[in-house]
């Protein structure tokens, strides 16, 4: 056993990596790329494989040649030379069945003994109808063992409602220790995301304008110019509401309201997360048309090149009145929020990839410009930018140069990264804390549910209203409806920095 090999043991590191689903989407757009990364910036030990397990015929050099196909284009560096070879050859290939035990005998066979290796990773980049499959089967043949080592990730959606995310919940705890269980939203592995702690608790000016008496109302948009993909079968029964607003968006709200937690520590932190969940007021059934606005896209053009409609796509079933846009209200009735509206608005097909985190200020209270030609002063906003760009804005007024009294909007402007670094992907962040054992940004069950249970009432009132849905060009910002949510005139979506 080399050194390396030998402080991965020592260190808890997991020596063995499951891929289930290993050729799907996720696998190859996410994970085998930002593993490669990982090995390339030599933060993987040296003695750890990665098996890809999947049902297709195929052996370990088929599946070597596949990778080098589907890492073509995703990957900074060569395909070939030594940091390339090195990474296919840590992968070995596994032909199993999801729900045959005996798939998993073979694995279980395969994998070094507990002896050689500390432990396993087991990452589900599965549909989540395969989740409880896998969960029990690999009870069955013991790898769910050594109990507090063995590792098991489950990516979202945790369930379809709140009912749902419970029994899955069941399941893995029936199975695996909690601290087994690793939950992933890739959103936190984002580096502004990440940032928002910093940026909020790293630095004396913001955190005393961050509350009540100084934020008007706050803005959370994840605008995606991209449809569906060939993802109907799963966003179809999915929405809006279930693959983005629920779990990444609910996220985002908890890091921007949340108190500083008295450590930087995963629970410490997962605890004010889920203080802020509990806080958010209840949409009664009555206030659901008040709160919460559902759209679907119709054709329409994005980016200059025509775009089906919803309906269109491949896969969408006839008459579907699946949501691909919503937008929320929700009011968070704690000492630092009461009477501050969130609004969270999330689509697909919009005019821009666009991911913004929004707080606009209050006026300020005495109108000393009243009588001037500048009459009016647009309110200061903050500005956090999550996606295309990573980077953080304020507006505030300054004086125009020059003998007249008017005033131009300076943003002061300041992006995360300089040109020459490589942005890193959330997977890369969260792959790199799961192999370590850091489970800061990893999701805690009770934040699931507590995210359940905000939006279920809206999904429940939704699933009853099933006549009729909002459409919306293809890449617009989505109906103009949506504004009904907001609470005085002079507010309006931000859509660009
Ligand atoms: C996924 C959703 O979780 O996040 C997708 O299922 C969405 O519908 C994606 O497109 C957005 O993530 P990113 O990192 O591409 O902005």
């Amino acid at each position: 056993m080399n050194l390396a090999a030998q402080s991965a043991v020592a260190d808890n590191l997991p020596c063995s990596f499951v891929i289930f689903g290993a050729t799907g989407n996720l696998a190859s757009n996410k994970l085998l790329p930002a593993l490669y990364h990982l090995d390339a910036a030599a933060r993987l030990a040296e003695n750890l494989s990665l098996i890809a397990f999947s049902r297709r015929d195929w052996n370990t050099d088929s599946w070597r040649e596949h990778m080098r196909e589907v890492l073509s284009g995703k990957i900074k560096g060569p395909l070939e030379g030594p940091v390339f070879e090195r990474f296919v050859a840590r992968f070995r290939y596994q032909q199993g069945d999801l729900n045959d035990v005996e798939s998993y005998r073979a694995l279980a066979n395969n994998l070094p003994p507990e002896s050689a290796c500390s432990s396993t990773v087991f990452y589900l980049a599965i549909k989540p109808a395969e989740f409880a499959a896998v969960i029990q089967n690999l009870e069955a043949v013991g790898l769910n063992k050594p109990r507090g080592l063995n590792r098991v990730v489950i990516e979202k959606p945790f369930g379809e409602d709140l009912e749902s995310a419970q029994r899955l919940n069941r399941l893995l705890h029936q199975n695996f220790d909690e601290e087994q269980v690793y939950r992933i939203d890739h959103f936190l592995g984002k580096e502004t995301v990440q940032n928002l702690l910093d940026f909020r608790f790293a630095n004396t000016l913001i955190e005393p304008l961050w509350n009540r008496n100084f934020i008007d109302h706050v803005q959370i948009t994840v605008a995606e110019s991209i449809g569906i993909g060939g993802r109907a079968d799963y966003y179809d029964k999915a929405g809006a509401l279930r693959d983005m607003l629920q779990n990444h968006m609910m996220q985002l709200l908890t890091l921007v309201a949340m108190e500083p937690p008295p450590a930087l520590e995963a629970d410490a932190l997962r605890d004010e997360k889920v203080k802020v969940l509990r806080s958010i007021r209840p949409i009664s059934k009555r206030a659901v048309h008040a709160h919460a606005f559902r759209a679907q896209y119709a054709p329409g053009s994005v980016h200059d090149q025509p775009a089906v409609g919803y309906a269109q796509e491949a896969g969408v079933e006839k008459g579907s009145i699946t949501e691909t846009f919503v937008a929320a209200k929700f009011y968070i009735d704690n000492w630092r929020w009461r009477g501050v509206p969130f609004y969270l608005r999330t689509g697909k097909r919009l005019k821009e990839q666009q991911s913004l985190i929004a707080l606009r200020l209050r006026h300020p209270p005495q109108q000393l410009f009243r009588e001037t030609p500048i009459e009016k002063l647009d309110p200061n906003w903050i500005l956090l930018s999550i996606q295309p760009r990573e980077s953080m804005h304020m507006e505030i007024h300054v004086k125009q140069p020059g003998l007249d009294l008017s005033t131009r909007l300076l943003q002061l402007n300041a992006s995360f990264r300089s040109g020459s670094e490589r942005a890193l992907d959330a997977y890369e962040a969260l792959l790199l804390d799961l192999i370590e054992g850091d489970r800061t940004l990893f999701i805690r069950f009770d934040e699931v549910e507590w995210a359940w249970r905000v939006v279920d009432p809206i999904l429940k009132y939704w699933a009853q209203e099933r006549d009729f849905i909002h459409t919306y060009p293809a890449g617009s910002w989505g109906p103009e409806e949506a504004n009904r949510l907001f609470d005085a005139e002079d507010q309006a979506w931000r859509n660009s920095l």
